[in-house]
């Protein structure tokens, strides 16, 4: 989908207009991957819009950045007051938003020493990422997801989706909506851009993060709401033919937030309809994020858009 623009993005804690956000062609980040992001939403609700987690995926960032010696000259609190800044100067919710710490423009050469730190931040109109309320038809990927020991998993960095182009271009081509990648040791980790979640025999189970797994916002969310459901929730390693029986699998990420996955490999997952346990969690974490249902996780950051400016995503 091409990128709405807006008015405004935050650079180095100014407001600065869409079109005047560019980096040079030199710049560290262009070369070497050099960059640590988050993806953030930022929900429509009936008394105005809230960011979804806003503190924890600033943390992450910060977290992604410290693990790749990258110094970010903001603390998490003005970071996360930037982010509701930008959308309320932008007028536009509900959002994505999309932070980013990177190397700019300073030396050649693979030692980031002498490039600065620049940090963006950026938000605009975005629609359903998985696509089909029946549920999405995906495949185990031929590309592993990275060995812990060459990219760490845990760094929301720009270079590891490299890796998640290949998982994704892979199954796209080949007609699925996602792909699912192994880690090198054959065990499930997760698709190209969301954890998974399966149901087996009433118990929720979801791979570790050794397993070579980001540690998503949304993953802890399922997990929190399933708690409170009053369900079981183990984390496993997992084999791949456990996926083909289960009774329930999907998806979580704040782009595909709680997406069923209906068939693998082309084999039906269950009945081949959402599953009952993923329908009530879906309801639950919609319901908060909507604020249709009490926010009491408090995971909700509010922000003062005018609704009659409200573009929809
Ligand atoms: C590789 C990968 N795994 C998992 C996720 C889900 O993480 P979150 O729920 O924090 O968006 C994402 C999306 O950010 C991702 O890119």
């Amino acid at each position: 989908m091409p990128i709405q623009t807006t008015e405004k993005i935050w650079h180095n804690g100014s407001l600065i207009p869409w079109e005047q956000a560019t980096l040079h062609v030199m710049s560290h980040v262009i070369h070497y991957g050099s960059s640590v992001f988050e993806g953030i939403r930022c929900y429509g609700q009936p008394q105005g819009s809230a960011v979804f987690r806003l503190p924890e995926h600033m943390q992450r960032l910060l977290d992604s950045a410290k693990i790749y010696r990258m110094e970010v000259p903001f603390t998490l609190e003005e970071l996360c007051a930037g982010v509701v800044d930008l959308i309320e100067a932008n007028g536009v919710a509900p959002c994505y938003i999309r932070p980013i710490v990177l190397r700019g423009y300073g030396e050649i050469g693979v030692s980031p020493k002498g490039s600065p730190i620049e940090v963006y931040i950026a938000n605009f109109p975005w629609g359903k990422y998985i696509a089909g309320h029946g549920g999405a038809d995906v495949c185990i990927s031929s590309w592993n997801r990275l060995a812990p020991n060459t990219m760490p998993a845990l760094a929301k960095a720009g270079a590891n989706y490299m890796n998640s182009q290949l998982i994704h271009m892979e199954a796209e081509i080949n007609g699925y909506q996602e792909g699912i990648a192994l880690d090198v040791n054959g065990l499930v980790s997760e698709g190209s851009g969301e954890n998974i979640f399966i149901v087996r025999n009433g118990v929720l189970f979801t791979p570790p993060l050794a397993n070579s797994a980001l540690s998503g916002i949304t993953r802890d969310s399922v997990q929190t709401i399933a708690r409170h459901l009053g369900l079981t929730v183990t984390e496993q390693a997992l084999p791949r033919e456990l996926l083909y029986i289960a009774d329930e699998v999907f998806f979580t990420g704040t782009a595909a937030e709680v997406s069923p996955i209906r068939s693998i490999d082309r084999v039906v997952i269950g009945d081949g309809k959402p599953g009952e346990i993923t329908k009530k969690i879906a309801d639950e974490f919609f319901g908060i994020v909507n604020g249709l249902k009490p926010d009491r996780f408090g995971w909700l950051t509010p922000v003062k858009v005018d609704s009659s400016e409200t573009v929809t995503a």
